[in-house]
């Protein structure tokens, strides 16, 4: 049931600040907050949308109809990016904004051909991105690895995406990814042997599917790109074969509400399906997707969440669970970080003790 939206319980709201968490599905083009957005544009004398009226100007543009409105300033922006030293500004930006939210880990989907087809010189933004996860690491404690993505309408870029990921394993590349418009005019079975040759090599299949079409869509991320976890797959819950193989094969969604509804997927948090999906069991992670531009964070998923669904700590706490275990991370780094969330969920006990005495 999808209570009313109340005010956020302080001690929700303090394990949600306060646990170390990981952030699944991130775009870093689409991380750019529009202040440096609009640096980028006018260092490299490039025009953005609303920029005449600056940031704020920026962001009034960030409201979209739909996801073909969405990539027209998700590409906008991207142009920006011009010399490493853009690309690992963007980065450690991020890991600014993860480490105020307490995100120690992020695994950053980075369409990395598109970039290269502009004509930015490879070598410089590999470097780019090296650098700025090393500042990241160094300057915030944020770990970053990064998932390049292929666009599923640019079957001609999916090998290319491969050999730059390859070429970037060594620096933090940790898998291969799918993302764009689902759109039957698209079909994912070309890219399978890409897909193939990526595992075989190490790196993880990590596939958007089943945001904006249906679960034949997700079927075919996992039958025909071996998906280990599948990016928003939401529409799983049109399909209860589907959510039952999810279950059984504990294969996580990155699910990421705010930018459903930033796209017009569904019209509010109660629409959405993701309580159907926590009921059916289905493995799943919050993730912000695309978060300056679709006006959230993290944490804010969280928040957003934890109010229209009337989450407990309990609940709270098994989603932050579930970022770490659901990432990539090495095994004693999970281990470390579980002992962390124990740690600081005792911290706040006395609280929750007291709220909940005060409760009864
Ligand atoms: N690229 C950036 N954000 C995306 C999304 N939500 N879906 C597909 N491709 C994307
Ligand atoms: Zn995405």
């Amino acid at each position: 049931m999808v209570r009313a939206m109340s005010p956020l319980d302080p001690r929700v709201e303090a394990l949600i600040d306060r646990l170390p968490k990981a952030e699944l599905h991130v775009h870093l083009e689409g991380s750019i907050p529009p202040e440096l957005a609009l640096r980028l544009a006018h260092r490299h004398g490039r025009t953005l949308p609303g920029m005449a009226a600056g940031a704020e100007g920026l962001r009034q543009h960030y409201r979209f109809a739909d996801f073909q409105d969405f990539l027209r300033m998700y590409l906008a922006i991207s142009g920006c990016l011009v010399e490493a030293a853009d690309f690992c500004e963007i980065a450690v930006a991020l890991a600014h904004s993860l480490a105020a939210q307490r995100v120690v880990y992020a695994e950053v989907t980075f369409t990395a051909m598109t970039h290269v087809a502009r004509g930015v010189d490879p070598a410089a933004m590999l470097d780019g991105l090296a650098e700025g996860r090393e500042r990241a690491r160094s300057e915030y404690g944020v770990e970053l690895a990064w998932v390049f993505d292929i666009v599923r309408v640019q079957l001609d870029r999916a090998e290319p995406t491969l050999a730059l990921a390859l070429r970037g394993q060594r620096d933090g590349v940790i898998g291969l990814g799918f993302a764009g418009p689902e759109s039957a005019a698209y079909p994912i079975e070309p890219f399978a042997p890409t897909f193939a040759r990526a595992r075989a090599a190490g790196l993880h299949a990590l596939p958007h599917a089943g945001e904006m079409a249906g679960p034949q869509s997700i079927w075919d991320a996992l039958r025909h790109l071996g998906a280990e976890r599948v990016g928003h797959g939401v529409r799983a819950v049109d399909d209860p074969d589907l959510l039952a193989h999810l279950v059984e094969r504990q294969i996580p969604l990155e699910v990421c509400p705010t930018s459903n509804l930033g796209i017009g997927l569904y019209p509010s948090l109660e629409a959405h399906p993701l309580p159907q999906l926590l009921r059916a069991g289905v493995a799943l992670s919050l993730a912000s997707d695309d978060p300056p531009m679709f006006a959230t964070t993290l944490v804010e998923e969280y928040r957003r969440c934890a109010r229209a669904y009337g989450w407990d700590a309990a609940q709270v706490r098994a989603l932050a669970a579930a970022s770490i275990e659901h990432s990539f991370l090495a095994a004693p780094r999970k281990q470390a970080l579980r002992e962390e969330q124990r740690q600081v969920a005792a911290e706040l006990s006395p609280l929750l003790d007291a709220a909940v005495s005060q409760d009864r």
